[in-house]
């Protein structure tokens, strides 16, 4: 596998200074999503192209993982973890492991890693929150209270590996601050506005990345441009969350010598102890 599509290029990356850390946390917090330009460099963006659209485009390709086997449905290429190391160090890669261990604690879990890969006229572009409604409030009850930090139990980081940056190109739109809602999305609108603030695009250079908490109200606008859209996803959880929710999709069936010099905290995200680091 690694020879056919050489080594990982993914390189170590680097923690944010603690004042700016200290920003985006408190602007994810606040808003459900936070912006952090130019983070991977114009080769390990190609390196992670390259990779999806090998396993994208060559039928079979992967098929022998078991269980997590890499799969592309609904243009979501899953499991990525389980095809090459260059997926597995974007897990270790920072500064995303610091970020996700300040936001799901020290003992962060992994829960997820796809890749989405959307052609002209295609989007997930109904609007929704990802799985349920984690903080439901009564009807006579308007909002959560802003100095409540609503809790985090799994969150993603969004990666852009190609420009997103038109609103032609299907960049995801999202209401910031609807996680405070503690509603679903109203059914019955093309423009929901929460406490006055309207839909927004999140526009991206290949190589930048946002934070993005799932309970925002949130879709994929449609991508109406010739450019082909990808956007990678690393998602972590609360270290309980692992065995309740990543069962399947958090398995990494990658094998043991592709992982060979891999870090204990990257093996352990992975759950592949039985390797030597
Ligand atoms: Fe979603």
């Amino acid at each position: 596998m690694q020879t056919m599509l050489g080594p990982s290029r993914i390189t170590r990356g680097a923690v944010l200074e603690p004042s700016r850390q200290a920003e985006v946390l408190e602007r994810f917090s606040r808003d459900g999503y936070a912006m952090l330009p130019g983070v991977l460099s114009a080769d390990e963006v190609a390196c992670l192209r390259e990779i999806a659209d090998y396993y994208i485009d060559t039928p079979g390709a992967g098929g022998d993982r078991g269980y997590a086997a890499p799969v592309y449905t609904a243009m979501v290429l899953r499991c990525t973890q389980s095809l090459h190391r260059a997926f597995c160090d974007m897990l270790v890669r920072e500064p995303f492991l610091s970020l996700a261990e300040a936001v799901c604690g020290a003992n962060a879990g992994f829960c997820g890693q796809n890749v989405i890969r959307s052609d002209k006229g295609t989007a997930v572009s109904k609007w929704h929150i990802d799985d349920i409604l984690e903080f439901p409030l009564p009807p006579e009850v308007p909002r959560h209270d802003a100095r409540i930090k609503m809790p985090v139990f799994w969150f993603s980081f969004q990666i852009a590996l190609s420009d997103i940056d038109s609103v032609e190109n299907g960049p995801t739109q999202l209401v910031p601050g609807s996680h405070y809602s503690g509603r679903v999305v109203p059914e019955d609108t093309e423009m929901p506005i929460f406490e006055g603030r309207k839909p927004i695009p999140i526009l991206c250079k290949a190589g930048d990345v946002y934070l993005f908490n799932h309970q925002l109200w949130h879709r994929g606008m449609i991508n109406q441009s010739d450019r082909r859209r990808y956007l990678m996803q690393n998602q972590y959880c609360k270290a309980w969350g692992v065995y309740r929710f990543s069962a399947k999709d958090a398995i990494c069936n990658i094998p043991a010598e592709d992982l060979r010099g891999g870090s204990e905290r990257m093996l352990k995200l992975l759950r592949r102890e039985d390797v030597k680091s």
